[in-house]
């Protein structure tokens, strides 16, 4: 006779299909909207500069950093089609990232990189929010992607 309990096979095995169900909804997600799931980057000083790196014609780095009440940078120029990796740190407090139109959220912390990866294959502009209450400047905290080929500033 076994000693596990019919009622505890039972809840490991809901539990089980419940996990299951969990891991196939972020692989599902990650699939249909191409969401990058985010990546904790070991801390490293270099990316805490602000910058916009062009790898190539359509692969970018944006090292961006949140501080009471900014992005830097605040503004992203890229050609359509292109795909960029932020990295993401703050300089004081824990702020938000979001990009509400291509379902990006991401936290920056301090002493901390958050990486993810966007694909930007519509011309506009997409706003950067802060989501997450930093202060009385917390309003005003945004920064913005522009997506416009061939238009595109440098
Ligand atoms: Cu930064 Cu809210």
């Amino acid at each position: 006779m076994s000693i596990i309990d019919k009622a505890e096979k039972h809840v490991i095995m809901i539990t089980g299909v419940l996990l299951g169900v969990f891991v196939f909804s972020i692989l599902y997600a990650q699939a249909k909207y191409s969401t990058d799931v985010p990546e904790c980057l070991p801390y490293d000083k270099a990316y805490t500069e602000p910058k916009v790196n062009k790898l190539d014609e359509k692969t970018y780095q944006v090292f961006a950093v949140a501080q009471m009440w900014s992005f830097q940078p605040s503004e992203i120029y890229i050609p359509v089609g292109s795909e960029v990796d932020f990295y993401l740190s703050s300089k004081d407090v824990v702020h938000g990232f979001n990009i509400s139109q291509k379902n990006i959220n991401m936290m920056a912390v301090y002493g901390n990189i958050n990486k993810t990866t966007v694909k930007f294959d519509e011309p506009g502009v997409y706003e950067i929010v802060c989501h997450e209450y930093c202060g009385a400047g917390h309003q005003n905290m945004k920064a913005q992607v522009i997506v416009n080929y061939p238009t595109a500033k440098k």
